[in-house]
């Protein structure tokens, strides 16, 4: 059984962070959202993972190289345009040959992994098992149709007046089957060839598709509310560790992680919360379910349920809540006459100020 990672894409709903950067490559609980899909895999006894990549293909080979370090072997497949989860499916046509394979979209995040899932899917073999979770607006989902043993009647891709409120999560497990039925489709009205019409067609031609609904936890992390969710999440399991400098002025309270390098002084933090290696917060208020990366610098600031990434600054800046901050980001205070906000951003950015 083979792995396929969809690492491609164009990333709309998550720029500006998307211009400069792979969308799978955002850390949440400072680690890259790809890299803990990879380690599922791993920890599933899969080794040979084809991820399909897009534009951003240097900065995600460069993360991941050869896969060793997750003790797999990956290949890299190029997608010259995102024309769908189907079309990325089409292209890996080479490496998937005839094995059965488990597809992954790179931005998603599942709680307790996939080995389950493949382990059932090996031993009783169906053409193809889709997971779904029940959501409160399926509306934004593939959605669903099931008959009473569970049995996949049909499939609904973003539906007006959705027939249920199974979502498709977005793990899936085919056998070779499936080439088929992505050829035979058509694009859709976005233009693109929707894994769900893939799938409506393998019904169609009378394969077997199962469906599992999970109850465990599942998040696409495609905008910057489900990025912030998981990163909540995943901190809600961190456990305690000073290995950096923290100084007697300063106050830890809770499951607080200060990484090797960091300095904390006059400082107090309130975990769940990880202080990126390197990272000074000086005079600062970090609170519950924040993650900064490496190299940054927090001074007279505060700062709570939020990412902030590596190279970034806060200068005199209270409260920041439920952000998304970039590399190399830079904010500060300034003088209070004029009274005015004074700010420089890029394309796509999105702020909000309070009045
Ligand atoms: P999506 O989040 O559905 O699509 P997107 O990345 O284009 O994002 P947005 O809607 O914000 O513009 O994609 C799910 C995953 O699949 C993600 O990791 C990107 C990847 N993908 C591909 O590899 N090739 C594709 O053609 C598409 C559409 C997505």
């Amino acid at each position: 059984m083979k792995a396929l990672v969809l690492s491609g894409g164009s990333g709309t709903r998550l720029r500006p962070i998307t211009h400069t950067s792979a969308k799978q490559l955002v850390p949440v609980a400072n680690k890259p959202v790809l890299f803990y899909g990879l380690e599922s895999i791993a920890d599933a006894g899969i080794t040979e993972v084809g991820i399909v990549v897009g534009h951003t293909a240097p900065e995600i080979e460069e993360a991941v190289g050869d896969g060793s370090a997750f003790g797999l072997r990956v290949s890299y497949i190029r997608q010259e345009e995102p024309l769908g989860l189907a079309h990325a499916l089409l292209v890996s046509r080479d490496f998937l040959g005839d094995d059965d394979f488990v597809m992954y979209l790179g931005d998603n995040f599942i709680v307790g992994g996939i080995t389950k899932l493949v382990k059932d899917f090996r031993e009783s073999g169906p053409d193809a098992k889709i997971l779904l979770t029940r959501v409160s607006d399926p509306r934004q989902f593939g959605v669903a149709v099931l008959d009473e043993d569970g049995g996949v009647i049909g499939l609904e891709e973003k539906p007006e007046d959705p027939k249920s409120d199974l979502a498709l999560v977005g793990v899936y497990l085919f056998s070779p089957l499936v080439h088929e039925a992505a050829r035979a489709i058509k694009p859709s009205w976005r233009n693109e060839l929707e894994i769900t019409d893939a799938i409506q067609e393998l019904i169609e031609s009378g394969a077997r598709v199962e469906s599992e609904v999970i109850d465990g936890y599942w998040k696409d992390t495609g905008n910057v509310d489900d990025m912030l969710e998981v990163n909540r999440i995943i901190l809600e399991g961190v456990e305690r560790r000073m290995d950096g400098e923290v100084d007697d002025t300063s106050q830890i309270i809770g499951r607080v992680v200060v990484e090797r390098g960091a300095r904390v002084s006059g400082s107090r933090i309130v975990g769940p919360a990880l202080i990126g290696a390197g990272t000074e917060v000086i005079d600062s208020y970090i609170g519950p379910y924040t993650a900064v990366s490496e190299n940054c610098r927090i001074l007279d600031s505060e700062l709570e349920f939020s990412i902030m990434l590596r190279d970034s600054t806060l200068t005199g800046v209270r409260r920041m809540e439920a952000s998304l901050i970039g590399r190399h980001v830079h904010g500060a205070s300034r003088p209070r006459v004029p009274n005015a906000h004074r700010l420089v951003l890029g394309d796509h950015s999105t702020f909000e100020i309070s009045s």
